[in-house]
């Protein structure tokens, strides 16, 4: 048979197999057998050079002719087939675009983190750094560089976690003071937000696990004005409006003079209530002046330089903020008291 007669045969059986295929892999397939490598077009193609010199262009047009529309007849095929595979498919599928849609779980930052960023950066714009320490804490920085000496009365206050070689799950963030002058020259503006331990029952107010802010700021000519200000600053921030302070003589062994800061109870508006101890006030943070034994011990002249510091239990504060009456909920993991922040 003449070349160009095999060609239009080959034509005529692919295109009517084209048309009648059902299936994208049985146009793929086609596609393969009639435009493929090992195809007769192909190798028509492929030859052509070896064709009598007369014939060689007339057969040349006529290949191609017929590749190109094999070609599109199989393109159009696919189309025709690939929307097939849409057209039902509500019916096939059974998709019911009126049900209720299925709502992702979305998790949230835990209420203290979100305050303590939020503290973190009303210091910041006040000029102070964050500073850290380690959970885990010598004796020396818990203890002995704050003025508690091994055998101070203040350390039955404080029901200590102790490891089995001497060291301490620290109970308070004032073992960043020490850290921090140790390291650095006044002036210092630092905070130090983190986890402290206690060996404590646990009750609606008192966890074994907590949180506290640890501040300190070392300069010359430092006093009691300069603490207020910074803490009534704070106070107002954080609450958006002047809260109601209350300053008492308090001792911890690190600060002369001391004192206890009490904020009035957001829970019950001063009337008292489980939270407050029915007091009407709540105990938000210590303060006072460094005392001059830590200034020393840490390599600072106590002659020259003069401090405050202050430790805010955390907990607290998120729990007057939110009036949240029971600070065991921050570690249940209680979904339906999570999802609320
Ligand atoms: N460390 C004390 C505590 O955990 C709180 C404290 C009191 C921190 C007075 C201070 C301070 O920096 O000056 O109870």
């Amino acid at each position: 048979m003449e070349i160009t007669q095999q060609l239009k045969e080959i034509e005529k059986a692919a295109l009517r197999e084209i048309e009648t295929s059902r299936s994208l892999k049985e146009v793929q397939d086609l596609r393969i057998r009639y435009l493929g490598r090992k195809s007769r077009i192909t190798s028509i193609l492929k030859e052509l050079g070896s064709l009598p010199k007369e014939i060689r262009p007339e057969v040349g047009r006529v290949s191609n002719e017929i590749k190109r529309c094999i070609e599109d007849a199989i393109e159009n095929r696919g189309e025709d087939l690939s929307e097939d595979i849409f057209s039902g498919l509500d019916e096939k599928e059974k998709i019911d675009i009126t049900e209720p849609g299925i709502k992702g779980e979305r998790g949230t930052l835990h209420p203290i983190t979100q305050l303590r960023m939020e503290l973190e950066d009303i210091f910041m714009s006040m000029g102070f750094t964050i500073a850290t320490g380690p959970e885990i804490e010598l004796d020396y920085y818990n203890f002995e560089a704050l003025n508690i000496p091994q055998d101070h009365p203040a350390r039955d206050i404080q029901d200590t976690i102790w490891t089995i070689d001497g060291n301490l799950l620290r109970t308070h963030t004032s073992s960043v003071q020490i850290r921090t002058m140790e390291k650095l020259k006044p002036p210092i503006r630092i905070v130090a937000p983190g986890r402290v331990f206690r060996y404590e029952e646990t009750n609606a107010s008192h966890e074994h696990t907590f949180y506290q802010v640890e501040g300190l700021m070392v300069d010359r000519n430092i006093s009691v004005s300069n603490l207020i200000a910074v803490m009534r600053t704070i106070l107002r921030e954080v609450f958006q409006k002047d809260v109601a302070v209350r300053l008492r003589p308090g001792y911890f062994p690190f600060v002369e003079p001391g004192f206890e800061l009490d904020i009035s109870c957001h829970l019950c508006d001063g009337n008292g209530c489980q939270v407050c101890k029915y007091s009407g006030w709540e105990e938000l943070l210590g303060c006072g002046l460094v005392h001059p034994n830590v200034l020393r011990m840490s390599g600072i002249d106590p002659e020259e330089y003069s401090g405050f510091a202050f430790g805010m239990g955390l907990d607290r504060l998120v729990m007057m903020r939110y009036g949240i009456d029971d600070i065991r909920l921050f570690h249940s993991g209680n979904l339906r008291f999570l999802e609320q922040f």
